[in-house]
């Protein structure tokens, strides 16, 4: 049993619900018709908890470390890192970090990667408890150093083995088809086409990128049919990053009910260029917001969220209150948790997120200028705007 008082501002199934003398109510870990009876919480806005839909658990140390572009770094900063992964004892300290830094960002669940050794599957999806997580290690099999090649019918007789294991909160990770054989994106495709199962990969993020899988697969249109080839695309398949696509593209990825993970952070750092969201919205595509940790510098949503609106104003139109509906209920239905999380309504699970708001939500103030404020107010400094995350009603900070 539990309960807060104060405004909430929420996504509901196709709009936005704001209730300034809002009140939540929670038994057993699901949200409940509000009793009023809650504890009252002043200038702070309660939103649904976070969701990060793409967020790589092994690159929390080295996060920020963008130099350069994609491929070098990831060869400089990222592959080295997850090579160290694979030690247990770094593992461990590594993973207790990341937990503690989601909870402080308020992100109460994550799709998230771990790293090419079979064992990083636990870290994911044992370690990071009581958050919601799905997820799984990473699949590549080619064109990576040495320790990090994973045997392909090993790797894949492993997920089959994880699938049956964690069931539908294992995800098939293949890294990007540039790491990965043939073979292995087939052996993908067909434990998704019998298993209960989602996948997520990378796609179309850099220019070199794009052109290094034209040169692997000269007989396919396209990254995007790459993928197609190899049935990875559909509903529960989540895409990284899909800036540089063209027409029949987005088309493919919105007929099959494929997922984007929009991560305008990490573009940035990168130098990766502006994913072109109006192009996407009008295609039909699913999108939903990520840090993309460590290429993304900060775990906090929040910081994505401000990002999103800065990099597209001007040629998408957008708002704080779509820019919540991506961070989290569209977040929470990319990974296959949408009908369980990520709107605050009674049925759901009481994940709930206090976010600080200087002076209070004003008195005839939407709550999304509320929020815009607080976006703008804590840049730089997002662990000072959340004042108290529940998880299934068990409050963690
Ligand atoms: N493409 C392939 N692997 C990665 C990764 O770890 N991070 C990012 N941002 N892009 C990738
Ligand atoms: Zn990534």
């Amino acid at each position: 049993m539990g309960g807060l008082r104060a405004p909430i501002l929420s996504p509901t199934g196709a709009g936005l619900f704001f209730e300034r003398d809002g009140a939540l109510s929670w038994a057993d870990g699901l949200l409940v018709p509000p009793d009023g009876a809650g504890e009252p919480m002043a200038d702070v806005l309660l939103i649904p908890g976070l969701v990060d839909a793409h967020v790589h658990l092994p690159q929390y140390r080295v996060r920020g470390r963008f130099q350069e572009a994609l491929l070098p770094w990831l060869r400089e900063h990222i592959w080295p890192e997850e090579a160290r992964f694979g030690e247990r004892a770094y593992r461990e300290g590594v993973t207790s970090e990341f937990r503690d830094g989601l909870i402080a960002a308020g992100t109460t669940a994550a799709l998230v990667y771990g790293a090419p050794s079979a064992d990083t599957a636990h870290a994911v999806l044992r370690d990071l408890a009581p958050l919601c997580i799905r997820g799984g290690d990473v699949l590549m099999d080619r064109n990576s150093p040495e320790d990090l090649l994973r045997d392909t019918e090993d790797a894949l007789e492993t997920s089959r083995q994880h699938a049956e294991g964690y069931g539908e909160r294992y995800v098939l990770t293949p890294r990007f088809a540039p790491t990965c054989s043939p073979r292995l994106m087939a052996g993908c495709g067909s434990i998704l086409a019998v298993r209960d199962v989602g996948l997520q990969t990378h796609l179309a993020e850099n220019l070199d990128e794009v052109a290094w899988v034209a040169e692997l697969h000269p007989d396919r249109r396209s990254y995007t049919d790459v993928y197609a080839h190899f049935g990875l695309l559909g509903p529960r398949s989540v895409f990284g990053h899909c800036i540089h696509l063209d027409d029949q593209d987005l088309q493919q990825l919105a007929d099959s009910g494929s997922w984007v993970a929009h991560c305008p952070t990490s573009n940035i750092a990168l130098g990766s260029g502006r994913m072109p969201l109006e192009r996407h919205l009008a295609a039909g595509v699913n999108v939903a917001l990520a840090t993309d940790v460590g290429a993304g510098p900060d775990l906090s949503m929040l910081d994505v969220m401000r990002s999103f609106l800065e990099v597209h104003e001007g040629a998408a139109e957008v708002s704080p209150g779509q820019a919540l509906r991506l961070a989290t209920l569209a977040g929470a239905r990319a990974m296959g948790e949408g009908s369980q999380r990520g709107v605050l309504l009674p049925g759901r699970a009481a994940d709930v997120v206090a976010v600080r708001i200087p002076g209070g939500v004003g008195r005839g103030e939407s709550g999304e200028a509320a929020l815009r404020r607080a976006l703008f107010a804590f840049e730089g400094r997002y662990e000072e705007a959340i004042a108290g995350v529940w998880v299934a009603g068990e409050r963690l900070r």
